[in-house]
């Protein structure tokens, strides 16, 4: 076989530790972005990426599904609060929305306070199940209420 034939073997001196050196600071980097995911959950616009149209709508359902237990301001005032108990959470207090993920928020309102281990008073909405991009909108509706 002529020697330009040869299969040629790109390998640097030592890829294997590269290799993990590597590894390792992709993941400490991700790690610190996922730690950053999750606080700018609150930060900046909380309708990033919902279209106008979507947050007419989720504002609207809100009024009607949502405030008469947690209030037109979110503060959980609304006629129906007393009803529950304990009374639902005021969606004002910054500490709640530090403390909660989107995803948990999406969570309660796909299936009520049942599916987050909260008030089985909250009541599910099976409906939106196929319309999650309104489940996210009025997520991030429940999230522009803060204080
Ligand atoms: C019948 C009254 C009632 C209605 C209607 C209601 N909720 Fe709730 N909600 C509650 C109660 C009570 C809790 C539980 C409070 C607690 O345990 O801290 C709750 C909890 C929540 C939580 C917090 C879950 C958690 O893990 O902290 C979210 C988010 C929420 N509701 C959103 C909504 C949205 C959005 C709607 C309308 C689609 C809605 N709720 C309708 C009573 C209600």
């Amino acid at each position: 076989m002529p020697k330009h034939d040869m299969p040629k073997r790109e390998v640097s001196p030592s890829p294997d530790i590269q290799g993990v050196l590597l590894c390792t600071l992709s993941l400490t980097v991700s790690l610190l972005a996922l730690g950053a995911c999750n606080n700018s959950e609150i930060e900046g616009d909380v309708w990033r990426g919902i279209s106008a149209k979507l947050r007419t709508k989720a504002k609207r359902i809100y009024e009607v599904r949502c405030a008469n237990c947690h209030g037109d301001t979110g503060a959980g005032d609304g006629p129906d609060a007393n009803k529950t108990n304990p009374p639902p959470r005021s969606f004002r207090d910054m500490k709640w929305q530090k403390s909660i993920s989107n995803a948990t928020i999406e969570k309660s309102i796909l299936g009520g306070g049942a599916a987050t281990g909260k008030s089985v008073k909250m009541p599910p909405n099976p409906d939106l199940r196929d319309r999650l991009e309104l489940v996210e909108a009025m997520r991030a509706y429940v999230r522009s209420l803060r204080n």
